[in-house]
């Protein structure tokens, strides 16, 4: 028995950034942006849209759509490194909003690579018997942890959130396969310093702007890469399907000449069969994947029997690969 994906959900806030906006705000140019990241807007939520509140919209359409009640979900995961509070859980705080009466809540922390290591969680538990029905959720409210006079960061990422059911019937994604992995050794190289135990708030910490986001850019950008390649390519052998057989790539959303690099490397996917939203959300970390599955869906294009693979990179650095497979008579 293999768990399914039953039902996909995602939650956008209206407030759009633009980059004439952005040009207004740092040194910066659509041009650049657009050129060097293949971003034209994100959204950005507003001050009493929080990662619950966005994980909650999420949440619904995707119960809707899996044809679940909430009495019905034992387990809720939520991806976030933007929880409303560090405790308690993003995940407490939607179990309680939906009225989750029988669910067990628990927020993880993987980066980008969030819904992958969630999807992951998800698969084991409803394999192995113990829960019928899991929500995962991924939910970001980035905007909070961006400094927006720093022109290397702020034109990267949005806000939003994503939602999916995992269950033991049904039709929909078969889970095949998650391959995950991470390497500590490059922590710093993407990281928020500030408001953890080791760097708490204080004057000093706010005035050295260490509670927003950190990043070589690069040094990432090569990283991610290679990483999200091998873990593609790791994830395919273990189910043993061949390259030409992936009918479509859902990667992370970070840069869309990352995105391009690896399908360069997979020479049978056509350019049209991998799906982009990064133009229109920018980088929304543990989110991306999810709101482009939950988009992909709604398309209506993916047909029985066809191969979806997931990939996904992040702080940690954390990294991922996920194949499904789309079976409408399950
Ligand atoms: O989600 C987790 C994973 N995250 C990622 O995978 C992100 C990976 N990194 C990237 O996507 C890219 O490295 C960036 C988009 C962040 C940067 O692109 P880049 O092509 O690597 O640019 P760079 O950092 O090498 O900077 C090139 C130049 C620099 O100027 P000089 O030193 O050549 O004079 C920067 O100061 O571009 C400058 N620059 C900008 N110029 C205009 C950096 N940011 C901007 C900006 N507007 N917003």
């Amino acid at each position: 028995m293999k768990a399914k994906i039953i039902g996909t959900g995602s939650y956008l806030p209206k407030k759009i950034l633009s980059n004439l906006d952005l040009e207004r705000m740092v040194e910066t140019s659509d041009e650049w942006i657009v050129s060097r990241t293949g971003m034209k807007e994100r959204r950005i939520a507003d001050d009493n849209e929080y990662p619950s509140t966005m994980g909650v919209e999420a949440c619904k359409l995707a119960m809707m759509d899996a044809k679940v009640t909430p009495e019905e979900i034992d387990f809720i995961i939520v991806a976030t490194l933007t929880p409303d509070y560090i405790f308690p859980s993003t995940a407490c705080l939607i179990q309680e909003s939906l009225g989750l009466k029988s669910a067990a809540a628990i927020d993880i922390q993987a980066a980008c690579t969030g819904y992958l290591y969630a999807l992951s969680i998800a698969k084991s538990f409803i394999e192995s018997g113990v829960y019928n029905n899991i929500l995962i959720v991924a939910s970001e409210k980035l905007s909070s942890i961006v400094d927006y006079e720093d022109r290397s960061t702020c034109v990267l990422f949005g806000d939003g959130a994503s939602a999916a059911v995992v269950s033991k019937n049904g039709p929909g994604l078969s889970v095949e396969s998650v391959c995950l992995g991470a390497d500590g050794e490059q922590a710093e190289l993407l990281m928020l310093p500030g408001g953890g135990s080791r760097n708490p708030a204080t004057q000093k910490t706010v005035n050295e702007k260490l509670h927003y986001i950190k990043m070589a850019g690069n040094e990432v950008f090569k990283h991610a890469v290679r990483r999200m390649e091998a873990a593609s390519k790791q994830c395919l052998d273990q189910v043993q399907i061949k390259e030409e057989e992936v009918s479509w790539l859902v990667p992370h959303q970070a840069n869309k000449r990352i995105i391009e690099a690896i399908a360069k490397r997979f020479t049978h996917l056509p350019s049209d069969k991998i799906f982009i939203t990064v133009d229109r959300y920018g980088n929304t970390s543990a989110s991306s994947i999810g709101i482009a599955l939950d988009e992909l869906m709604k398309t209506n294009t993916v047909k029985e029997g066809e191969n979806l693979l997931l990939t996904a990179f992040g702080s940690g650095f954390t990294w991922g690969a996920s194949l499904l497979k789309f079976t409408r008579n399950a």
